[in-house]
Parts: C-alpha cells; structure tokens; sequence
C-alpha cells in the first residue's frame, strides 16, 4: 500500500467534509482488474481497433457478427475480471458516506460486484443484452454465439445493453447524474480522460456549481489543469490510501 502523501490527505480532508460528493469512474478504474482501458497508447481498445468499426449502430448494422464477436471477446475478459482495490474502496467509501453518488462510464459492473449499492451506469452494461428494435431486455442465454441471436419476439438482433457512439445515454441515468454534479460540493473523476461528452461535461457542471474537483489518474488529462485535488497515481493505491487516512 502507498505511503500517504500531502495528496492522499487534502482528498481525505475534502472527503470529510464533503455532504455531498460524487464519483465519475472510467475505464481506468478497472485496469488494475486486467481490463483493457480505450486510449492507453500501447494497449488501449481503440490502439488496436477502430471504434467506428465496433462501438456504433452503423457498424453493428454493416457487421453484425464482427460486432458481437468483439463484445463476447470483452465479455469472456470482464467475466475472468475480479474487483480491484479500487472497487472496493469506493464500495467502502459508499457505506462511510451516504451521500455519495456514483457514476460510471464503464458498463463492467465490478462497481457492483464489489458492493457498491447505487451505481449510475452513463454507457449501460455489457453483461445485459436487448432487442436491437424494441429495446426491451432479454435474457436469453447468449454464452457461446458467434453471431447475435434473434429476439424470439420480433426477430431483429440482439445487442448488447450498451450506449453506442452517436447513441444517446440513457435519460433518467443522465438526469440523475447531471443532478447530482450540479448539487455537489466535490467530485471525484478517477480513471477516464475526460474526453466523451456528456459524461465528461459533468466535471463542468460540478465545478459551476462551485464544487471542489479531485482526480484520480497516473497520466495527466484534458482537465488536469482544472482540479483542485490532483492524485497523479493508480486508483487501487490512491483510494485504499484516501480511505485508511479517513479512519
Ligand atoms: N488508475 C487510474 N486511472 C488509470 C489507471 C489506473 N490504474 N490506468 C489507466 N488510467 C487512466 C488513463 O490514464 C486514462 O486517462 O484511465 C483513463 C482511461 O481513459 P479512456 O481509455 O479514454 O477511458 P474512459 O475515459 O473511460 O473513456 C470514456 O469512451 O470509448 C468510450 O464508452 C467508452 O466509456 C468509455 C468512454
């Protein structure tokens, strides 16, 4: 575990006083689970492949199957994936402070596989499926396809339950989570480089409101500049830090 520094402690101290603070997690947050962030450099999604080729209801209509089969490679991937400290120090976190919201932009669900009770899902989950034309859930067993099966209802693809670029966010997840930005008094985005509107937009909101923002990121991002708190380390060493100097 990190020794605490100067940082760990003003995040804490701003923690402790907090009534109201939100969680903004990215990618970067399940890296240490083992599960490939977008825009690393070397080992990012969209190093190796292209997102308009995979992450877009233009690219699932021109190739269904090659779309499905990158989502059940993702699948198999988060399946193996485990919580990191990460995960469960902002589980704890949860519990210490009622208040705080979480919102995330990842759609792995190891937020609420590590206890996290409330978690605003921005971009949907992969491990839900729908009906690519009625939108409603299924849960048909899709283990093993190489191409999407067929809603039994009407007959169109399945697809994962996820936001495609281009798409819109689900609007009362959207509206939870812009209602809380703009009601906090501090926000906390760990792990996403704060490139992908709305989402991103909610550090905006937060800091309009006059809310404190920290950042929890080894690299530094397009908003760097703009954070009250900056904790240039991992998350699994920054939050298990931040919650042992909160005892
Ligand atoms: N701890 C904290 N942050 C980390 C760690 C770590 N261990 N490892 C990497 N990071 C940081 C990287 O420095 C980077 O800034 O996580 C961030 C990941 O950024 P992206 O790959 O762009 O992921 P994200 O910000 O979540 O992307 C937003 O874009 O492709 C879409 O829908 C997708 O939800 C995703 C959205």
């Amino acid at each position: 575990m990190r020794r605490a520094g100067p940082e760990i402690d003003v995040l804490a101290a701003a923690l402790r006083v907090s009534r109201r603070t939100v969680v903004l997690t990215g990618a970067g947050v399940s890296a240490e689970s083992g599960i490939p962030t977008f825009r690393d450099p070397q080992d990012g999604l969209w190093a190796r492949y292209r997102a308009e080729d995979l992450a877009t209801p233009e690219a699932f209509a021109r190739d269904p199957r090659l779309v499905w089969q990158w989502y059940q490679w993702r699948r198999e991937a988060i399946a193996a994936a485990k919580p990191n400290a990460a995960h469960l120090a902002i589980a704890a976190l949860d519990r210490l402070l009622p208040s705080l919201v979480l919102v995330t932009q990842n759609v792995d669900g190891l937020h609420q596989q590590a206890g996290s009770r409330s978690v605003l899902e921005l971009h949907g989950n992969i491990l839900r499926n729908r009906c690519s034309r009625e939108n409603r859930l299924t849960d048909i067993d899709t283990r093993g396809t190489s191409k999407p099966p067929r809603c039994p209802s009407c007959g169109a693809y399945i697809r994962p339950d996820v936001v495609w670029f281009g798409e819109p966010l689900p609007p009362q997840i959207l509206a939870a989570s812009q209602a809380a930005a703009g009601n906090c008094d501090l926000l906390i985005a760990v792990g996403t480089s704060s490139m992908v509107m709305p989402a991103a937009g909610l550090i905006a909101l937060a800091r309009s409101a006059g809310a404190r923002f920290a950042e929890v990121n080894p690299q530094e991002t397009l908003v760097s500049s703009q954070a009250d708190i900056s904790l240039r380390m991992p998350a699994g060493e920054a939050f298990p830090a931040v919650l042992a100097a909160l005892d």
